[in-house]
């Protein structure tokens, strides 16, 4: 657990409810997860998170993608990309997954999240076996060559000074449950090496 301050009045308690999370998993075919896709903007994790659920929905798996772009036109829409904003956009989106784990869902985070400790806390919220750290890892000269968005080029000219590996930092993971080089992989190939890691941990049936 990643140590934070806690400002929660010492008057708010935990309430037990009795629906709890093991009751509601007997629900789902499945095990519920958080998949946490990190890279750089235009490394590809949007794709490949979109692929994996389009995969699991015929099966009958209850999934949601949580995707960072749309999550900032509303819970997080009125942040922006300072560091303190992108620790609080990561903080929510984390708590959102876990709710929704809690749930018994299979949640795909696709987020830049570029802070290692911020990674870390996501999945401090869940159990050990019920997170799985997916590096979309691409150099930052194939996401600058790809830029899909023309953000890149906005940062280079000055309009966007904070963008993500030009004036901002990202920190890679030192040790993902998955690592994808999507210059050598196809989205396919990345989707199905995910569904497997689901398949061989029990997640899936
Ligand atoms: S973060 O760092 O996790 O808080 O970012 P995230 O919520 O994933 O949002 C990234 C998307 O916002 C767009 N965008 C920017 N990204 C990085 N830096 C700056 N300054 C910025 N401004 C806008 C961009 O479309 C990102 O989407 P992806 O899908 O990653 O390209």
């Amino acid at each position: 657990m990643v140590d934070e301050p806690n400002t929660r009045p010492a008057e708010v308690h935990w309430q037990d409810l009795d629906i709890d999370k093991t009751a509601r998993t007997l629900l789902h075919p499945h095990r519920p997860c958080v998949i946490w896709f990190t890279g750089l903007s235009g490394a590809g994790k949007s794709t490949i998170a979109n692929l994996v659920e389009r995969k699991l929905y015929p099966h009958g798996v209850h999934t949601y993608l949580v995707d960072g772009d749309n999550l900032r036109h509303g819970l997080n829409a009125d942040l922006g990309f300072s560091a303190a904003d992108r620790v609080e956009n990561v903080r929510r989106a984390a708590e959102v997954a876990a709710l929704m784990a809690d749930a018994g869902l299979i949640v795909l985070v696709s987020l830049i999240s570029p802070f290692q400790a911020e990674r870390a806390r996501a999945r401090s919220l869940v159990a050990p076996d019920e997170f799985c750290e997916v590096h979309v890892d691409v150099p930052l000269a194939v996401a600058e060559e790809r830029d899909p968005k023309g953000l890149y080029r906005k940062a280079r000219t000055g309009e966007l000074p904070d963008f993500t590996g030009i004036g901002s930092p990202y920190e890679p993971p030192h040790r993902p449950d998955i690592r994808v080089d999507t210059t050598a992989v196809s989205p396919e190939e990345a989707a199905d090496k995910i569904l497997r890691m689901l398949r061989d941990r029990g997640t899936l049936p």
